[in-house]
């Protein structure tokens, strides 16, 4: 499947560890079938002119989507969403349309990747806060625990390798600390909390000594693994998944986020 920018024929994927892989076309996703691998980032050799339109529009604020989501039946249903929904304000047409075009594809990726036919998209412009440290996503019990991330412009993604975290239960203590730290930001704003929610994003205490937060190239896709959220809270399952954090600050960027609505079509009756 071409994407945007991609060298001619699939680059073999480099594996500097096999839990993390990297390829330069969208078919490269495939690698992430192998249950030991957390993520595959399909990194494109260029970025289409329409990026830096798109870009501008975005940071600038002509551009908004506010957090929204569309559920698409079917792979082929997103473009005829996404057409009748999409803000047309502060974006050209072919601009728009090719944003379009790469979310649809996207979303025949991830079918074909899940072996489903429901798509959820979750699409937003916003600036980067504090509010979401290092976690995991989540989809609903018994969906293929898989997913795509693309952030078109802005901050990059940070995420760990899951062999650089010391365990599950180091990783679950740091993630409960967290969230109750942001509860208490949202409930009232106290320098205290800040200083302390900065402290824990600054240095990690799960992370194993020595080993680094790696970034995703920009406007790289990200296909990763997710976990039932029904096992949210197991401290081994949790290292089955893809760790990831959000930048903190930054111009605003688009998000957008796609995942299973349904399971493998081998596995229905129609
Ligand atoms: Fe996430």
């Amino acid at each position: 499947m071409p994407i945007d920018g991609e060298r001619s024929g699939a680059r073999a994927l480099a594996a500097g560890c096999a839990e993390i892989l990297y390829g330069d076309t969208l078919a490269d996703i495939a690698g992430l079938l192998d249950p030991g691998v957390r993520a595959v980032i399909v990194q494109p050799v260029t970025l289409p002119h329409w990026h830096d339109e798109l870009r501008t529009a975005v940071e600038s604020g002509r551009f908004v989507v506010e957090r929204r989501q569309w559920q698409a039946r079917r792979p082929e249903a997103l473009v005829h969403l996404l057409e009748q929904d999409l803000p047309h304000d502060g974006l050209g047409f072919e601009t728009r349309l090719a944003l379009i075009d790469d979310l649809a594809l996207l979303g025949d990726a991830l079918a074909r990747l899940a072996d489903c036919r429901g798509l959820l998209l979750r699409l937003f412009t916003e600036r980067p806060t504090r509010h979401c440290g290092f976690h995991v996503d989540t989809v609903g019990p018994d969906l293929p625990p898989v997913g795509l991330l693309r952030v078109y412009n802005g901050a990059a993604t940070n995420f760990v390798r899951n062999a650089d975290v010391a365990d599950g239960v180091s990783f679950m203590r740091y993630f409960k600390r967290r969230e109750a730290l942001v509860r208490q930001h949202a409930a009232s704003v106290e320098p205290a909390t800040v200083d302390a929610l900065c402290e824990l994003d600054a240095a990690p205490d799960f992370i194993v000594r020595g080993r680094a937060v790696e970034q995703v190239p920009a406007g790289a896709i990200v296909a990763f693994r997710h976990i039932d959220v029904t096992r949210v809270n197991n401290a081994d399952a949790v290292l089955q998944a893809w760790i990831h954090s959000s930048p903190m600050e930054g111009a605003r960027r688009l998000v957008a986020n796609l995942s299973p609505l349904d399971g493998p079509r081998r596995s229905r009756q129609h």
